[in-house]
């Protein structure tokens, strides 16, 4: 299959630079079938997750049985303890309903802290972005600089459509979370993730109460220069 052989050929290219390469999976479909193109491989690249403590009973049990079917390390970082502790015990246990200032404090405290010190020491970030999630996401790059993070992004699946994942993940029987069988499109932390409706957009259950564009803040400077597109 002529996506899955591009992206290989791009992520095996990355590993023999030499340079260090890190891939942070969320678990959800993209980024199981990353893991297993690492797994398969045998790729040199750490996986890490993020768990913020507020994720869904079945992500865990995902993230468990994905380690233990690929005989995988899959490093989780988790808030730093002062800051968490703070922000609920002054704000509430679901302060992010409150405001949309307060729901990215907790953003900011369970996912993008931990996520720079996940980083920090890599060259290259691989994450499992596609450009068919969102509008947002159709003019992101496959591989830029990102000013934020201060590493160099990598999207090597941003380009598969929604056929080409389904497939891979069904020909080899990727684990895949329970909760997309009962509309869970895109899947983040279980209290501001709902199931959608039928014609909705994929990401419309994320911060459901929320106008907002929709996006945690990991994913905010991805439109750098351009290196390549051919993943
Ligand atoms: S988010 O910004 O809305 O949360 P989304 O769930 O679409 O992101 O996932 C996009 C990419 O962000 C994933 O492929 C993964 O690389 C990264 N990501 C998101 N959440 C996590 C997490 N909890 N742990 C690790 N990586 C994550
Ligand atoms: Fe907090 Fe919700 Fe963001 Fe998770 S998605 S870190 S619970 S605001």
């Amino acid at each position: 299959m002529k996506a899955l052989e591009l992206t290989l050929k791009y992520l095996t290219d990355l590993t023999q630079s030499g340079e260090s390469v890190v891939f942070s999976t969320s678990l959800g479909e993209e980024d199981q079938l990353l893991t297993w193109i690492i797994a398969e491989y045998k790729l040199p690249i750490e996986i890490i997750t993020l768990d913020t403590g507020r994720l869904f009973p079945e992500s865990y049990d995902l993230l468990s049985r994905t380690a233990s079917k690929y005989k995988l390390k899959i490093k989780a970082f988790y808030p730093n303890q002062k800051a968490i502790e703070g922000y609920v015990n002054n704000e509430g246990i679901n302060a992010f309903y409150n405001s949309i200032e307060l729901r990215k404090t907790c953003c900011g405290i369970r996912k993008i802290e931990p996520l720079k010190r996940a980083l920090s020491g890599h060259q290259h970030w691989i994450t499992g972005l596609r450009a068919a999630q969102s509008e947002n996401r159709q003019d992101m790059e496959v591989q830029g600089y990102d000013e934020f993070f201060q590493i160099n992004k990598v999207n090597p699946i941003l380009h598969w459509t929604d056929d080409e994942m389904r497939q891979v993940l069904d020909d080899q029987n990727i684990p895949v979370n329970p909760l997309h069988k009962k509309g869970f499109i895109s899947i983040g932390c279980a209290p501001c993730t709902r199931a959608i409706e039928p014609g909705e957009h994929p990401r419309a259950g994320r911060w459901w109460w929320e106008e907002s564009k929709k996006e945690c803040g990991l994913h905010q400077t991805n439109t750098n220069e351009s290196v390549s597109k051919t993943a």
